[in-house]
């Protein structure tokens, strides 16, 4: 006996099969007996999915776009500024209603486990403390996990250091870092290493905004490997951005990339924000200001898409849809072919999944029964879609439902269709 059975839909390695679900967990996948369900969500020729998985974004400053005022010059260094400025003014109760918002948009997406940097360069710890509310609040449908962020440099700031610690001590989950912010690349260096020797002592994970630059010379990643290997971190540390990559030395990178494997670190690409962040500076040719996506992939690295921004001091735009960054990053790495679309759906699923190191996440036996039903055939065409989510499902309850987003087509000389999908047969 079920509680509920997903019946039909296509699994994005293509089979297809019934879901069953007991309380919160999977309990069987394949041909199941519907009548021995109290409920059943009719999936046939839809995309079933585990749960899309976003491992770097901004919820303390999420969907403050305008406040204080627009980021003219759109650049990184002008967001952190202005990111200042609206921490001088933001409360406790704004943060937790923009969070909030934002996980309801992130819920309806079927987007259920985010990793969440938060500033911690505030004495007051405001962010800190509204996201761990936040986090207890959403704890049944999403996965919140939060890195301690010195935003304005663990160095640079004069009490960064003291309140990255703080923040930890209150209950967030990974240590996070700056150094390419710090005064100096020895600066950033050394951050690099104090914050990797904290995680190790506390056993917790690390994730740094690390080389977001074109600087090609901004080489921290270098750092961030040999410390994690120093200290036995492997497989818990994540290298978000890593832009400067895209434009280091072919010979340098070819040393580098192996280092990264043994310490088998993650990466975050975060192409949105990548592509519209990187190469101000640049006249023509112009970098695209993504690091080198296929190259790590082809190592074997555990490369995922992340999203970064929406509506923020950064980024003006942004839908909590994981299709939305993938499908950036499909084009902006070039990875066109079928093997690599298909690629780039599994970045905002499992990559991502691995990176925050979710053990029961996926469809399988045992899992926990959490799925997103898409209005697509396959993922490959859900990239090209970015389609309704039908039903979203977050242990073992529906969490959400949505139309399907035809136009009814009543056109001269031809017959009335109702179909975005592609369907052969019907040509
Ligand atoms: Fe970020």
């Amino acid at each position: 006996m079920f509680d509920l059975i997903v019946r039909g839909g296509t699994l994005p390695d293509g089979r297809v099969a019934d879901i069953g679900i007991v309380g919160d967990r999977i309990t069987a996948i394949g041909s199941l007996d519907t009548a021995e369900s109290g409920h059943v969500i009719d999936a046939f020729g839809d995309l079933v999915s585990p749960p899309f998985v976003d491992p770097h974004f901004h919820m303390d400053a999420t969907l403050s776009f305008g406040s204080p005022r627009i980021n003219a010059s759109g650049t990184l260094l002008e967001g952190i500024g202005l990111w200042g400025e609206l921490k001088q003014v933001m409360t406790q109760d704004d943060i937790k209603v923009r969070a909030l918002t934002y996980c309801d948009w992130a819920a309806s997406m079927g987007l259920l486990a985010i990793r969440s940097h938060v500033d911690t360069c505030d004495d007051r710890l405001l962010g800190v403390e509204a996201l761990l509310e936040v986090k207890e609040q959403v704890k049944e449908y999403i996965d919140l996990q939060l890195v301690a962020f010195p935003q304005d440099g663990f160095y640079r700031d004069p009490t960064a250091r003291e309140n990255t610690i703080r923040a930890l001590d209150m209950g967030v989950d990974v240590v996070g870092g700056i150094p390419h912010f710090e005064r100096t690349m020895a600066d950033g260096a050394m951050s690099v290493k104090e914050l990797c020797e904290i995680a190790a002592a506390r056993g917790l994970q690390v994730d740094m905004h690390c080389d977001e630059s074109d600087d090609p010379h901004s080489r921290h990643i270098e750092t961030l490997a040999y410390e994690t290997q120093r200290l036995g971190l492997h497989g818990r540390v994540t290298g978000s951005h890593l832009t400067s990559m895209h434009s280091m030395d072919n010979y340098y990178v070819s040393k580098l990339l192996p280092l990264m494997v043994e310490s088998e670190i993650n990466v975050i690409p975060n192409p949105l924000i990548n592509i519209v962040i990187q190469g101000r500076h640049d006249t023509f040719p112009k970098r695209r200001g993504l690091t080198r996506v296929k190259e790590m992939l082809a190592m074997g690295i555990n490369v995922g898409w992340g999203q970064d921004c929406v509506l923020d001091p950064w980024y003006s735009l942004g839908t909590a849809d994981m299709l939305d960054v993938a499908f950036m990053g499909l084009h902006v790495a070039q990875m066109t072919s079928p093997e690599d679309m298909q690629t780039c759906f599994n970045m905002v699923t499992v990559n991502n999944a691995k990176t925050m190191g979710l053990t029961d996440y996926g469809l399988h036996v045992g899992a926990k029964a959490s799925l997103v039903v898409l209005d697509a055939s396959n993922p490959i065409e859900a990239l090209r879609l970015r389609p309704a989510r039908l039903w979203v499902v977050a242990n073992g309850r529906v969490i959400s439902q949505s139309p399907r987003a035809d136009a009814t087509l009543s056109l001269p000389k031809r017959p009335i269709s109702t179909h975005r999908r592609h369907h052969p047969e019907a040509i």
